[in-house]
């Protein structure tokens, strides 16, 4: 039977909504904090107690559906059922800092394709929210990019991998590209965030190197239903299942920050 969508993006709303109040709690508790592989790429345990609770909602709802979650994304899922890609907790460094900034991240993804995309900012209830084909929202208000026509006028933001001291995919030498610009330039630290704001028009564009399904997939809708552009490093069309550099921006700056993105 087929999906719909509306009742999924209602549902992932609704499981999104009953998972912020449980990192609400948690923000103020004394949590416990672990580093996974890298010293700054930390765990606390609300990461696995939201993905645990959205996981358990979604088998309740769509028991045939497949899931792949962040801290559990060694479980085997197949990319020709309905996958739901989740972050639980997008910005565990601002979390585990008492930073109040940071996300839930749910999207659906059928046949290769992101139908529905969530991103909750938790701790000042903005839900963003896109269904293919009918726009994207936030709080009910559809969102569409910024106008900005030049680069040089543009507020941009990045984020980096945790193993950023070994410098992949020569992403320090993005940075210092975009620096030489001398526009303003925010770190964030929620990539699906970062690609809701350039959804909603807050920011101009957004790039980062290397980034998991479960940061760019909802975002990703988020930039194709607000008629922006999204890309790989290189041009290319994201993959939901791979790693992959992400550059998004509205239409009439993406060419000249791709170019910008040009390690010389
Ligand atoms: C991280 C955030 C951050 C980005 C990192 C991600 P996490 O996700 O999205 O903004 O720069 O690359 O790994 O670890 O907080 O879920
Ligand atoms: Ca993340
Ligand atoms: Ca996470």
């Amino acid at each position: 039977m087929p999906i719909d969508l509306q009742n999924a993006a209602t549902f992932a709303v609704q499981i999104a909504k009953e998972a912020a109040q449980i990192l609400k709690t948690g923000y103020h508790t004394n949590f416990s904090i672990h580093s996974k592989d890298g010293r700054h790429d930390l765990v606390t345990e609300y990461d696995q107690k939201v993905e645990d609770f959205l996981k358990q909602k979604i088998k309740l709802v769509y028991p045939d559906h497949d899931i792949l979650a962040e801290e559990s994304s060694s479980t085997p899922y197949s990319k020709h059922k309905p996958c739901w890609v989740i972050d639980p907790l997008d910005g565990t460094v601002n979390f585990a800092h008492r930073i109040p900034f940071f996300s839930i991240s749910i999207a659906l993804v059928i046949e290769k394709k992101v139908m529905i995309g969530v991103v909750l900012n938790v701790m000042v209830d903005e839900t963003f929210v896109a269904i293919r084909n009918h726009g994207a929202y936030l709080n009910g208000k559809k969102l569409e990019h910024s106008k900005t026509n030049y680069l040089k006028d543009t507020i941009l933001a990045t984020g980096f991998p945790y193993d950023l001291i070994l410098n992949p995919n020569h992403c320090i030498e993005h940075f210092v590209e975009i620096l030489k610009l001398g526009v303003p330039i925010r770190r964030m630290g929620s990539a699906a965030l970062d690609l809701c704001y350039v959804a909603a028009g807050r920011f101009d564009g957004f790039w980062e190197t290397s980034l998991k399904p479960w940061d760019f997939s909802a975002g990703w809708l988020m930039i194709e239903e607000s008629k922006g552009v999204i890309s790989t490093l290189e041009g290319n069309s994201l993959d939901p299942f791979e790693t992959s550099s992400v550059v998004a921006a509205n239409p009439h700056i993406y060419s000249s920050l791709l170019k910008q993105l040009e390690v010389k």
